[in-house]
C-alpha cells in the first residue's frame, strides 16, 4: 500500500499534491454553462487492494453529457472522441493542444487554468463518483454515458499500467496483482453511477462496440450530444480516434506524460488497444475466480454487461 501516493475523502481515493479536501466539496457547487463538456472517467487510482478492486470498475468510463454541457467517460480514447468532436482545430486554434490541455481534468487542476473563466465550450474530465459531481449536473437533464469495458482486460491493461506509472506501486506478479484486486473491498465506481442512473440520463456504450464499429460509436455518441457532422468532419473523427493514429499522435498518446507520471522505457500508455487481451494473461483458474468474485461483486449489474 502507498498512503504517500493517495489521500481517502468520503470515500474516495484522490492524489495530495493536486489536489485539497476543500476542493473537492467545492466542486459540487462549480457552476456548470450549458456548454461545458464533462469528461467522467475512472481513475487508476492505487494497489492498495481495497483501492484496486475499486479499479476493476476502471472497466467503466462514464460520460455525462448535457445539452449541451457535456459530462463525459473516463477513457483517454472517448475523451480523444469529444475532443475532436467539438474541436475544431483549424478554426479555434487547438489543433496543436493536447488532450489533456483540450480536456483538462476538474479536480486535478494541474496545468492551473482558469476554469471559471474558460471560455465556452468548456470540455471537463473527471474521476469522480457520482456523488462528488457538481450538484447541478444531477438534474435529470444532462446525459451520461457509460463505457464499460471487459473487467479483465481492465484488469490486464491496469497491471501493465501500474508497472510503468511512477504514482503507482509496482506489482511485477500477476498473480499477487490479481488477488490483491480481487481482495478489495472498494465500492464499485459503476455499481453507485449504475445504482443512480436513475439521477442522470445516460447511454451506455462498451469499449468492445467502439473497437469493432468506431464509425458507427461516433455517430451514436453525435447523436446522443445533438451533434450534427458532415461526413468529412466525421471522416475526421474517426480517423483520429483510431488506435494507430492515437499512439503516435502526441497529442493524444500522453508521452509527454513520461517522467512525470510514466517510466519511460517501461511502457506505453496505448498498450495493445485490443479486445481480449486477457487470454493471452490469465490463466484458466485464474479467469475463473475473477468470474466468480466479479460476479459476486456486481451481481446486480450482471443482467446489464457479458463479456466473453
Ligand atoms: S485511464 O488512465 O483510465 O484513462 O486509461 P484508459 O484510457 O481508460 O485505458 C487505457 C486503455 O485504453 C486503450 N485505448 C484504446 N484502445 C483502442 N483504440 C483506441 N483508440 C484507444 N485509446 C486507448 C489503451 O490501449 C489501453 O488499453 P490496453 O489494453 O492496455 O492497450
Amino acid at each position: 500500500p502507498s498512503e504517500e501516493f493517495l489521500f481517502k475523502h468520503k470515500g474516495f481515493y484522490f492524489h495530495p499534491g493536486h489536489v485539497t479536501p476543500e476542493y473537492i466539496d467545492s466542486l459540487e457547487d462549480f457552476e456548470i454553462r450549458d456548454s461545458d463538456v464533462f469528461v467522467v472517467t475512472y481513475p487508476k487510482s492505487d494497489c492498495d487492494d481495497g483501492r484496486l478492486l475499486q479499479d476493476i470498475t476502471n472497466t467503466i468510463s462514464i460520460k455525462t453529457v448535457s445539452n449541451k454541457a457535456i459530462f463525459f467517460p473516463r477513457n483517454v480514447w472517448i475523451q480523444n472522441i469529444l475532443s475532436f468532436i467539438y474541436h475544431e482545430g483549424h478554426r479555434d486554434g487547438t489543433e496543436n493542444m493536447k488532450i489533456i490541455a483540450r480536456v483538462p481534468w476538474l479536480e486535478y487542476n494541474v496545468h492551473n487554468m482558469d476554469y471559471v473563466h474558460r471560455p465556452s465550450s468548456r470540455l471537463f474530465t473527471t474521476h469522480l463518483p457520482y456523488y462528488l459531481v457538481p450538484r447541478d449536473l444531477r438534474n435529470r437533464r444532462e446525459k451520461v454515458i457509460y463505457v464499460a469495458r471487459n473487467p479483465k482486460d481492465v484488469a490486464v491493461s491496469y497491471f501493465h499500467f501500474s508497472n510503468f506509472s511512477v504514482m503507482l506501486e509496482t506489482i511485477p506478479d500477476f498473480n499477487i496483482f490479481l488477488e490483491r484486486l480481487l481482495a478489495g473491498k472498494g465500492k464499485f465506481h459503476l455499481l453507485g453511477w449504475s445504482t443512480h442512473r436513475d439521477d442522470f440520463n445516460i447511454l451506455f456504450l462498451t469499449y468492445e462496440e467502439m473497437k469493432k464499429d468506431l464509425r458507427g460509436t461516433v455517430l451514436k455518441i453525435c447523436k446522443f450530444l445533438g451533434k450534427q457532422l458532415n461526413e468529412k468532419e466525421l471522416d475526421t473523427v474517426v480517423e483520429n480516434a483510431t488506435f494507430d493514429k492515437m499512439k503516435t499522435d502526441p497529442r493524444a498518446n500522453y508521452e509527454s506524460m513520461l517522467g512525470n507520471l510514466l517510466e519511460r522505457g517501461k511502457g506505453h500508455f496505448l498498450r495493445k488497444g485490443t479486445i481480449g487481451d486477457w487470454k493471452n494473461t490469465m490463466t484458466v483458474a485464474q479467469s475463473e475466480r475473477f468470474d466468480n468474485v466479479f460476479k459476486e461483486k456486481t451481481k446486480d449489474l450482471s443482467s446489464m454487461f457479458s463479456w466473453d
